[in-house]
């Protein structure tokens, strides 16, 4: 990802911009390990299982695309869960938020360590990793806030899986509650 930082001077004339008298550009850099199922800690490995073994009991007949996903939390509980669609699409939910709304619902004191997702479509799981979509993120980031601990995330493909330090990397130059406070 590239992000870029772009200052002009007069910029309240209209054109100002064609004339950049200084610009700094940014780079953001997420570290994204890749492992085999088989190089994995033990932990995240059950992590995958389980991820893997919610997808398939989601409800997604709209899409056929059938997501799980599984939280460790530090009271060394594991929760999953799975996208749940329906006939209105946005009443639906994604497997990322509906295992994690549950966990924070019934263990508010643990914090999430972990996230594992997996999907399932086309009678296989996919091959490359699932990646969650923005909204999830955000929920994540959040939640990462709450606790104030990393969240791994882990990325099940078939041919390899994705490790993630936190969401945060996932969502840069997210808005969260510094956000609010910040002026
Ligand atoms: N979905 C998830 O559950 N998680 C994601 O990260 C991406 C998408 C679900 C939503 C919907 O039920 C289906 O996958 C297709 O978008």
């Amino acid at each position: 990802m590239r992000v870029s930082i772009y200052a002009a001077a007069g910029a309240e004339k209209a054109g100002a911009y064609d004339k950049i008298v200084s610009m700094r550009e940014l780079k953001i850099v997420t570290e994204v390990k890749v492992y085999k199922y088989a190089e994995l800690p033990d932990e995240y490995r059950k992590a995958v299982d389980e991820a893997k073994a919610a997808a398939m009991k989601a409800y997604a007949p709209y899409s056929g695309f059938h997501v799980g996903a599984a939280v460790l939390l530090d009271n060394g509980e594991a929760v999953s869960g799975n996208n749940q669609e329906n006939a209105a699409y946005p009443s639906g939910l994604c497997a990322e938020r509906v295992t994690m709304f549950y966990a924070n619902a019934h263990y508010p004191e643990a914090a999430p360590v972990a996230l594992a997702i997996a999907s399932h479509t086309g009678g296989a799981f996919t091959d490359e990793p699932v990646t969650p979509c923005g909204a999830c993120r955000q929920v994540l980031l959040e939640t990462e806030g709450r606790y104030g601990r990393d969240i791994r995330i882990l990325l099940y493909g078939e041919k390899h899986i994705y490790m993630i330090n936190s969401a945060r990397e996932l969502l840069p130059l997210s808005f969260a509650k510094e956000s609010l406070l910040s002026r």
